[in-house]
C-alpha cells in the first residue's frame, strides 16, 4: 500500500471524537450562522469592493459577487455534506484525510495555511486603511487639524509605496498632448454638459502624452509600465468628467499617489537603496488579537455575536442610507471591462466570501453538528452574499466607478457624497466587523496546525502544545500572528487577497472533489446532510472554482505552486516520516 494516499478510515475520527479531551459542544444553529457571518464579513466588502470596481469591472461588480457566490454555494453544499458525515474539527485537512489519502490531505492542509495565516495578514492590512479614516475623524475644533497623525512611512507596504513614488513622479512629467473621446470626434473636454444631465460620460476617451514628456518618464521607468498605469487612471477618470480639462485632470490622478511618494521619500529605513516602509498597524491589530488568543479570553459566542451585530447593522445601514443617493446612470456602461473584467472581479473579491468554511472548523463544539453545521455554512452563506450584492450596488450606483476610492472605499463614497456622519458610522462599523474576521482567521489556523500535528504531520511537541495555565495552544498562536503580522506589513493588499483568493479557490474544489469521491466510495455512510443533486453540484463546483482561478493569472498560479512546492517539501521532509497513520497501517499489517 502506498503511504501516499493512506486515508484515515471515518470511524478512526470519530472514535477520536470520544477522547476526553474534547471541546465542549455548547454552539446551537443561530450561534453558527452568527460566527460564519463574523467570520465573512470584513476587508473582502470593505475595502477590496473599491480595487475591483474601479480596476477590474466598474458596476459589473454586482455580476462578480453573483458569480463568486455560486461558487462558494455549490462549495457550501459539498462542505455543509462532508461536515455532517465527519463532525470533528479540522475542516478540509481532516476531510481530504478520508478520502483523498495523506498526501491530499496534507496540500489541503498546508493550503489552509494560506487561507487563514496569509488570510489573516490581508484582512490585518485592511483593518489599517479603515484605522486611519477612524483616527482622521478626530478632529482640533479650533482649528479643525487632525489630532492624531501616524507618519505615512509607518502605514504602508514597501511595494505600494515605491509604486506611487514612481506613477507620482510618471504623472508629475507627463503632459497630455491630446485626449479624446470616439463619440463625437471631438476633444471630449470641449463637450458642453448639461445641467440637467449631471453625469456626462462618453464609452472611449484616448488620451496620449506628448512624446517628450513620456522620454523624460522612461528615464526612471524604462519598461513604461508606470505611463500606461498613469494613461489607463486618466483616461477612465475623463469618462466621467468629459467637461474637465484633462491637464487638470492629470493633476488629481497625480495627487491620488501622493501619499506613497511621500512615505517613500520620509522613511528612514533605506537599505541597499531600497526605500522601506512598514505598515505597523496591521502588525499592531495582529499582535492584540494573538495576545488575546494566547490568553485564552476565547472568541466567546456573546462577544462574537455582539461584533456581528454591529457589522451586520453597518451593513444594512450603507444599503440604506446610501439608496438615496443611487444615480442609476452610475450603471451605465454596466460592463466597462467586459465579461473578462467580471471574472477578473469575481477573482479579487472572492475572499469577500472567505470564511463560511471556518464554521466547520468548529463543528467539534456544535451541539447538533449534524444538522446546525450545515445550517450554519449554508445559513451565512447566503445571508452574505444577499447583503454584498446589495452595498455593491448601491456603492457603484452613488458614484461613478472611476471616482471610487482604494484605500477605505465605503466610507469613501459616503464622504465624497459629504456625508460625514454616515461615513463615520461605516468606519466604526468596518474596524469593529474586519476585527471579528481576524479573530476567527488567527483562532482557526492553530486549530488545524493542531490537527495537523496530532497525526505526526508537524512537530507535535510545537504545534501541539499548549500552554499549562491558559490551555490555548500558544505556540502556535504566536506563530501564525508572527507571520501574519509580518506579511501584512510587508506585503501589498491586493497582492496578498489574490493569493489567498487563489488558494482557497484550490481548496474548494478538493472539497468539492472528495464529497464527490465519497459518493462512490462510501454510499453506505450515513449522511444527515446530502447536498442535493450533488452529481451537479460537485462539478460545478470544481468548474466555477477553477474558472475564477483562471482569471486570476499566470503569476498567482505561479505563486500558488511555489506555496505548495514548499508544503511538499516539508511534507517529504518531515510528515511523511512521521505519520502516525502510516505507522499505525504498518503496525497493523505486521500483527495480521
Ligand atoms: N471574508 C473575509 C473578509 O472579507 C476573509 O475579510
Amino acid at each position: 500500500m502506498n503511504q501516499l494516499f493512506a486515508k484515515k478510515p471515518l470511524k478512526q475520527l470519530l472514535d477520536e471524537m470520544e477522547g476526553d479531551n474534547r471541546l465542549k459542544r455548547v454552539l446551537g444553529p443561530i450561534s453558527l450562522i452568527a460566527m460564519g457571518i463574523g467570520a465573512i464579513i470584513g476587508t473582502g466588502i470593505f475595502v477590496l469592493t473599491g480595487l475591483a470596481a474601479r480596476n477590474y469591472a466598474g458596476p459589473g461588480l454586482i455580476m462578480s459577487f453573483v458569480i463568486a457566490g455560486l461558487a462558494c454555494f455549490f462549495a457550501a453544499l459539498c462542505y455543509a455534506e462532508f461536515a455532517s458525515m465527519a463532525p470533528v474539527a479540522g475542516s478540509a485537512y481532516t476531510y481530504a484525510y478520508t478520502t483523498l489519502g495523506e498526501l491530499a490531505a496534507w496540500i489541503i492542509g498546508w493550503d489552509l495555511v494560506l487561507e487563514y495565516a496569509m488570510g489573516s495578514a490581508t484582512v490585518a492590512n485592511g483593518w489599517s486603511h479603515y484605522l486611519l479614516k477612524f483616527l482622521a475623524l478626530f478632529k482640533s475644533s479650533k482649528t479643525a487639524e487632525v489630532l492624531i497623525t501616524i507618519p505615512l512611512w509607518l502605514t504602508m507596504d514597501p511595494f505600494t509605496a515605491a509604486g506611487q513614488h514612481l506613477d507620482y513622479r510618471t504623472a508629475s512629467v507627463l503632459t497630455v498632448q491630446s485626449a479624446e473621446g470616439e463619440l463625437a470626434g471631438r476633444p471630449r473636454w470641449q463637450l458642453p454638459i448639461s445641467a440637467a444631465e449631471g453625469v456626462l460620460r462618453v464609452d472611449l476617451v484616448r488620451v496620449t502624452f506628448t512624446a517628450a514628456s513620456i522620454a523624460q518618464a522612461l528615464e526612471f521607468d524604462p519598461t513604461q509600465e508606470s505611463v500606461k498605469r498613469v494613461q489607463h487612471q486618466l483616461e477612465e477618470g475623463l469618462k466621467f468628467e468629459p467637461g474637465r480639462p484633462p491637464a487638470e485632470k492629470l493633476q488629481a490622478v497625480r495627487d491620488g499617489f501622493h501619499d506613497g511618494y511621500s512615505a517613500f521619500e520620509a522613511t528612514p529605513l533605506v537599505v541597499g537603496g531600497l526605500h522601506l516602509t512598514v505598515n505597523v498597524l496591521a502588525i499592531l491589530i495582529v499582535a492584540v488579537i494573538s495576545a488575546i488568543l494566547v490568553l485564552g479570553i476565547r472568541e466567546s459566542a456573546g462577544f462574537n455575536a455582539a461584533m456581528v451585530l454591529v457589522k451586520i447593522a453597518a451593513v444594512l445601514f450603507v444599503i440604506i442610507a446610501g439608496a438615496g443617493y443611487v444615480d442609476a446612470r452610475n450603471w451605465s456602461p454596466f460592463l466597462p471591462y467586459g465579461w473578462s473584467g467580471v471574472m477578473g472581479a469575481a477573482g479579487v473579491i472572492f475572499f469577500a466570501y472567505i470564511g463560511f468554511d471556518s464554521i466547520s472548523t468548529q463543528a467539534e463544539e456544535a451541539r447538533n453538528p449534524k444538522r446546525d453545521v450545515p445550517l450554519g455554512i449554508i445559513g451565512s452563506l447566503l445571508i452574505c452574499t444577499v447583503l454584498y450584492i446589495l452595498v455593491t450596488a448601491v456603492v457603484t450606483g452613488m458614484t461613478p466607478y472611476p471616482e471610487i476610492p482604494l484605500d477605505a472605499p465605503i466610507a469613501g463614497v459616503f464622504e465624497s457624497k459629504h456625508l460625514g456622519a454616515a461615513s463615520a458610522i461605516i468606519t466604526v462599523g468596518a474596524l469593529t466587523g474586519i476585527t471579528s474576521v481576524l479573530l476567527v482567521m488567527l483562532l482557526s489556523q492553530p486549530r488545524v496546525l493542531l490537527a495537523m500535528a496530532r497525526d505526526g504531520l508537524l512537530p507535535v511537541g510545537f504545534f501541539g502544545a499548549v500552554h499549562p495555565r491558559f490551555k490555548t495552544p500558544h505556540k502556535s498562536t504566536i506563530l501564525t500572528g508572527f507571520l501574519s503580522a509580518m506579511t501584512a506589513s510587508l506585503l501589498p493588499l491586493e497582492a496578498l487577497g489574490h493569493m489567498v483568493s487563489i488558494g482557497t479557490l484550490f481548496a474548494f474544489s478538493v472539497v468539492c472533489t472528495a464529497v464527490w469521491i465519497m459518493r462512490f466510495t462510501h454510499p453506505e455512510q450515513e449522511r444527515p446532510f446530502r447536498a442535493p443533486a450533488l452529481h451537479l453540484v460537485a462539478p460545478l463546483g470544481i468548474a466555477f472554482c477553477a474558472a475564477i482561478m483562471y482569471s486570476l493569472g499566470v503569476v498567482n498560479w505561479l505563486r500558488l505552486f511555489g506555496w505548495l512546492a514548499i508544503g511538499l517539501v516539508i511534507y517529504f521532509g518531515y510528515g511523511k516520516r512521521n505519520s502516525r497513520l502510516w505507522k499505525q497501517l504498518q503496525e497493523q499489517a505486521r500483527v495480521g
